[in-house]
């Protein structure tokens, strides 16, 4: 099977590994040359992705069977509507379909036209002069989120990137004046609780879930620090995360069955990956966002589990509007994943630092390197970006242990980087879970929420998997 990836960072470099264990030949197309997707294609088209027409080139130049999309911003600029126009079938939806992560206000009303109760409370803000007067409907803590995409750093949120109503409405206003055609904004009532990511593979023929994910959104430890597109994630070896039971999954899951459902009767048919941002509040899952592709670093950790699947029938299937659901199905291991990055990184990143990557010792140790944005320096040498570098992903049947794999690891790469050590340690997931049960006040009335804070490597039996290979 011929399967062409696009993008160049480390997702897409995960993706390709599986497609290759598998016993795909990829081809990739991307602006940048990833070192770790070079020595896996037997064609590295060096092309913008944004572009439809040089993307069906390489696609039919190579003879693929079908084509896979990393990033969004090639979804929302139609190059799924092209190749399939030119009969390459896709993992990756329609421009049309790609709204879905593309404009937060399309997202938003959509699930309000067909009653689908995810979203908290939003107002949509297209003029500068309407901000403080949205500010006031929201009477409460509130988010700032861009409508358009800005790679997971456009949005702010009291009480971490600003303090007082009057601050948002500053940074409101100040985002809408400099970006007077992007769309405008969305101004969200605040969700407490915990972050997690659920992907699944959608197709005419249904939709299948992945493990959930944890990712880690802010650049420093602790959760502090600005925005970036994820620092690094881990995956629990029951699928699910120390402080999220199967019947919450199973809502949030209800969400993005839903959310196609709606799309369907709108006439926006949907194949390939649907990943859903939610928060876990004290109400149960929130959804912060949709995304039409896989997640980075999600997709690092829930391939790093598929390894010895056929991940191209797989996608193959999601591609052409059928999966077998035998073919889905992922390792019951615990995994984590950790970028290295530039220091700086992302507000003021110090770019073109030599980095030495020991990959055999790093494989040594069960770790795997995925290569992100990063300029090949020479043998085993790169240098760092402005964007995510270097993902390290480890598998192990508990997740710090998993994390203290690519601890161990970190010590073979030499250079001048920076790293979230607290990522899928025992310390950081216990602060997890009692950040959680804080949601409930002691004495209150007891919640519907049925947390799983006990045990989080031993689940009980209620908390089964969906999809499991022992
Ligand atoms: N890790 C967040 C994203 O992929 O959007």
């Amino acid at each position: 099977m011929r399967v062409l990836v696009l993008g160049g960072g480390a997702r897409e470099h995960a993706i390709a590994a599986a497609l290759h264990t598998a016993g795909a030949q990829v081809a990739v197309a991307a602006s940048n040359i990833n070192p770790g997707l070079k020595a896996l294609a037997f064609e590295y088209a060096t092309v913008d992705p944004t572009q439809p027409g040089a993307v069906v080139e390489v696609a039919r130049a190579q003879r693929v069977d079908y084509a896979v999309v990393g990033p969004e911003a090639p979804l929302a600029a139609g190059v799924g509507d092209a190749l399939r126009a030119s009969e390459v079938p896709v993992v990756g939806p329609s421009k049309a379909g790609a709204q879905i992560e593309s404009s937060k206000r399309f997202c938003r009303e959509l699930l309000a036209r067909h009653g689908i109760e995810a979203s908290p409370r939003f107002v949509p803000v297209s003029n500068l002069d309407e901000v403080d007067a949205r500010v006031a409907e929201i009477n409460g803590p509130f988010v700032v989120k861009p409508v358009g995409l800005t790679a997971g750093k456009g949005v702010r949120v009291q009480g971490v990137d600003f303090q007082s109503a009057e601050e948002g409405a500053s940074y409101a206003k100040q985002y809408l004046a400099a970006h007077p055609e992007a769309g405008g904004i969305l101004l969200e009532e605040k969700a407490e609780g915990e972050e997690f990511t659920l992907m699944a593979f959608v197709t005419d023929s249904g939709i299948f879930p992945m493990p959930i994910v944890q990712d880690y959104k802010r650049a420093a430890e602790h959760d502090t620090g600005p925005n970036t597109g994820g620092m690094g994630a881990y995956s629990q070896r029951d699928h699910l995360l120390p402080f999220l039971s199967a019947s919450m999954r199973d809502r949030a899951l209800e969400i993005l069955r839903k959310s196609v459902e709606a799309l369907r009767s709108e006439g926006i048919p949907y194949r390939g990956i649907l990943y859903g941002g939610f928060m876990l509040s004290a109400r149960g899952p929130v959804l912060m966002e949709f995304n039409a592709r896989f997640g980075d670093p999600e997709a690092i950790n829930v391939l790093t589990l598929y390894e010895e699947g056929n991940f191209a029938e797989l996608l193959l299937g999601v591609a052409t509007g059928r999966v077998d659901p035998n073919l889905v199905q992922f390792r019951l291991r615990a995994t984590a994943v950790k970028y290295l990055v530039a220091p700086g990184y992302p507000d003021h990143p110090v770019v073109g630092g030599l980095i030495t990557v020991d990959e055999p010792a790093i494989e040594e140790l069960g770790v795997h390197v995925r290569y992100g944005s990063v300029d090949a320096a020479g043998p085993s040498q790169v240098r760092l970006t402005g964007s995510r570098g270097i993902a390290l992903v480890g598998e192990a049947s508990a997740v710090h242990e998993a994390g203290a794999r690519v601890e161990a690891a970190i010590a073979h790469v030499t250079g001048e980087f920076q790293v979230r050590h607290d990522i899928a340690s025992k310390a950081d997931l216990a602060m997890r879970v009692e950040r959680m049960r804080g949601l409930f006040v002691p004495g209150a009335k007891p919640s519907p929420l049925p947390l799983s804070v006990s045990a989080p490597e031993a689940p009980p039996a209620s908390h089964a998997p969906m999809n499991r290979r022992a």
